[in-house]
C-alpha cells in the first residue's frame, strides 16, 4: 500500500505581509512534502491563513480596510509569495472560507452538545496582542501577559469555555511519548506547564464581529483556537479525511507549541478523533538577536532576497544554517557566505570543472567507466545519501544537505587527486580516465537528485547541464549508476555566480 504524508506548516495571520521567518516553516515543510513525494507517497502539504480575530480587525481598521477586502490582499499575497519561494503545498485553507466556517460552526455544537464547551461568565486578564486570557494568578505581577509582557486588560464576558482540564491525565500521557514534541527542550517545557494543572479556556467571545458566529448564540464569535487549530482537519473535506488523518506531522514555531501539543490534542479527543502524530517546534528567525515580526519593525523581505539572490540561494540558506529545533540569527553576510561557499564554489564549480574536463577530453560526451573505477564516489554518495535520508527522518534538513555536501566535497578533492588532465596525456590511462569522468558527472547526478526535496531550480539546471532533458523525479534516482554514456552534456552557464558585494536591506 502507498504510504501517506499529511504535512502542515501553521497558518499565517492575515495581519501583515509574510517575512522571511515566516518562510522558513514553509520551506521546512516543502522540502520534507517534496522528499516525501520523491519517495513515491501519496503526500498531502496544508499551508493557509488565519484571518479572523482582533489583530486582523484592528490592522484593517488603522488601514480604513474592510477586513475582508483586506485579509483577500494578504491571502493572494502569500499565494504569490508561495510560488516565488516553490511552496507546493496542495491546499492552501482560508479560516474565512465557507467550507472553514461551517465545519467550524459544526464542531463547536457538537462540542457544545456533548458538554465539553460550557457557558460560563468569565472574568479575568485579556491580552489584545496575543489573544489569550489570563487568570489572576497566571498573569505577572502588575497584570502584564505571561507570553509577551504587555499589559492586560481586565474583561468580565459571559463566554463559552472548552472543558481543557477534563483532558489533563490523556495530555500529560501523551507529552510523555518521546517523539510526540520534538526537540526534546520543548517536550519538557510543554510537559512543566501541562504539571501545573490545566484551566478550562475561553473559545468564545462577545462583540467580537470579525470572527465566526457561534450560530446557536448570536453575538457571541468563535476566536482563536478552535477556529484556527480545527483547519487542519477542515481542509480534509471528502475522501481526503480518511486518506490523510492523523497529521504525520505539525511544523510550527516554539511560540505556538503549547497550543499544538495540549489544545489541539484535547480537541481532538473531545471530538473522538485520532491525534497527529508528531509537533515539529521550530526555532526562530531573529534579526540582531530579537524575534523578526512586523510589531518591532525588524522585518526582512522575502522578496528582496529571492530577487536578488534567486530562490535556490533563499531555500539554501534557511535550510542549511538554521540548527534543528534552534534559533538562527539572520544575516546578510551569513546568506551570501552560504552562497559563495557551498552553493557558487562547491556545487557550482564541480559543475563547471566537470562539463569543461568531459568537453576537453571525453569530446563532450558522458565516457564509459569500463569497469575502471575505484569506487571512491560511488562508495561516498551512497553513504550520503542513507545519511541524508536518516537525518531526514528526524527532520534535520541542515544535517541531510551536510550529508549531500559530503559528495560535493569528496568530488572536488577527486577531481584534483586524479588529475584528468595528466591522465589525458598517458594512451595507457584512457580507460582510467574515462572512468574519473563518469563518476564525477555520476556523482554530480545523484547530488542533483538529491537536493530535488531542497532546491527547485538547481536539480532541473544540473540535470540539464548533464544531457538529461529533465529534472530528477523520484528520490530512486540517488542510487548510483544512472548516468547512461554517451549521453552529449551541454554546458552552461555558472549554476551560482558569486556574489562580490553585500548591500544592506
Ligand atoms: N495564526 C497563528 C497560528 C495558528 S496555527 C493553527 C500564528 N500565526 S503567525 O503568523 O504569527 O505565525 C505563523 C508561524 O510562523 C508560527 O509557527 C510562528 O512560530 C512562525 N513564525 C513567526 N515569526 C517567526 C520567526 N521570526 N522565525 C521563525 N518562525 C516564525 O501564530
Amino acid at each position: 500500500m502507498t504510504e501517506r504524508y499529511y504535512v502542515t506548516t501553521a497558518i499565517f495571520y492575515a495581519n501583515d505581509r509574510l517575512h522571511i521567518g515566516h518562510c522558513y516553516e514553509s520551506v521546512i515543510a516543502d522540502a520534507l512534502a517534496r522528499y516525501h513525494r520523491a519517495r513515491g507517497e501519496d503526500v498531502f502539504f496544508l499551508t493557509g491563513t488565519d484571518e479572523h480575530g482582533i489583530k486582523v480587525e484592528r490592522r484593517a481598521a488603522a488601514l480604513r480596510r474592510d477586513p475582508q477586502g483586506w485579509v483577500d490582499e494578504i491571502a493572494g499575497a502569500n499565494q504569490t509569495l508561495f510560488a516565488a519561494l516553490g511552496i507546493s503545498h496542495d491546499d492552501f485553507i482560508r479560516t474565512t472560507q465557507e467550507r472553514h466556517k461551517q465545519a467550524v460552526q459544526r464542531i463547536f455544537a457538537q462540542l457544545r452538545a456533548q458538554g465539553d464547551i460550557y457557558l460560563d461568565a468569565y472574568e479575568g486578564w485579556y491580552c489584545p496582542y496575543e489573544e489569550s486570557f489570563w487568570t489572576e494568578t497566571k498573569a505577572l505581577p502588575g497584570h502584564l501577559c505571561p507570553e509577551c509582557g504587555r499589559p492586560l486588560e481586565r474583561t468580565r464576558e459571559t463566554a463559552y469555555r472548552f472543558r481543557l482540564s477534563k483532558y489533563q491525565a490523556q495530555i500529560e500521557a501523551l507529552l510523555g511519548q518521546p517523539d510526540f514534541l520534538v526537540p526534546a527542550t520543548r517536550r519538557n517545557e510543554a510537559l512543566a506547564f501541562v504539571r501545573q494543572g490545566l484551566e478550562d479556556i475561553a473559545v468564545s467571545r462577545a462583540g467580537q464581529p470579525w470572527g465566526i458566529p457561534v450560530d446557536f448564540d448570536p453575538g457571541h464569535t468563535v476566536y482563536v483556537w478552535i477556529d484556527a487549530l480545527t483547519n487542519y482537519i477542515n481542509a480534509l473535506e471528502g475522501d481526503r479525511f480518511g486518506r490523510f488523518w492523523p497529521a504525520d506531522l505539525h511544523i510550527v514555531g516554539k511560540d505556538i507549541a503549547r497550543f499544538h501539543v495540549v489544545i489541539w490534542p484535547a480537541l481532538l479527543l473531545a471530538l473522538g478523533l485520532p491525534l497527529p502524530k508528531q509537533v515539529y517546534a521550530h526555532g526562530w528567525i531573529n534579526l540582531n538577536g530579537e524575534r523578526i515580526s512586523k510589531s518591532r519593525g525588524n522585518v526582512v523581505d522575502p522578496w528582496a532576497l529571492i530577487e536578488q539572490y534567486g530562490v535556490d540561494a533563499v531555500r539554501y540558506y534557511l535550510l542549511r544554517e538554521v540548527g534543528f529545533g534552534l534559533d538562527c540569527n539572520y544575516t546578510e553576510d551569513a546568506l551570501v557566505r552560504r552562497i559563495n561557499t557551498d552553493l557558487a564554489n562547491d556545487l557550482g564549480n564541480l559543475l563547471s570543472r566537470t562539463t569543461q574536463l568531459i568537453n576537453k577530453f571525453a569530446g563532450g560526451q558522458v565516457p564509459d567507466p569500463a569497469g575502471a573505477s575505484d569506487g571512491v564516489l560511488q562508495a561516498v554518495a551512497s553513504e550520503a545519501v542513507q545519511g541524508a535520508e536518516e537525518a531526514l527522518a528526524q527532520l534535520r534538513t541542515g544535517e541531510a544537505l551536510a550529508e549531500i555536501w559530503r559528495i560535493v566535497e569528496r568530488a572536488n578533492k577527486y577531481v584534483e587527486e586524479q588529475a584528468p588532465w595528466a591522465l589525458a596525456k598517458d594512451p595507457g590511462q584512457s580507460a582510467k580516465l574515462g572512468a574519473v569522468l563518469y563518476d564525477l558527472a555520476e556523482a554530480l547526478r545523484v547530488t542533483a537528485a538529491a537536493l530535488s526535496p531542497f532546491l527547485v531550480e538547481t536539480p532541473g539546471r544540473i540535470y540539464l547541464q548533464l544531457g538529461l532533458d529533465r529534472a530528477p523525479a523520484h528520490w530512486a534516482e540517488t542510487q548510483w549508476g544512472g548516468l547512461q554514456s554517451g549521453v552529449s552534456i551541454q554546458r552552461g552557464a555558472p549554476l551560482f555566480p558569486r556574489i562580490e558585494k553585500v548591500t544592506k536591506h
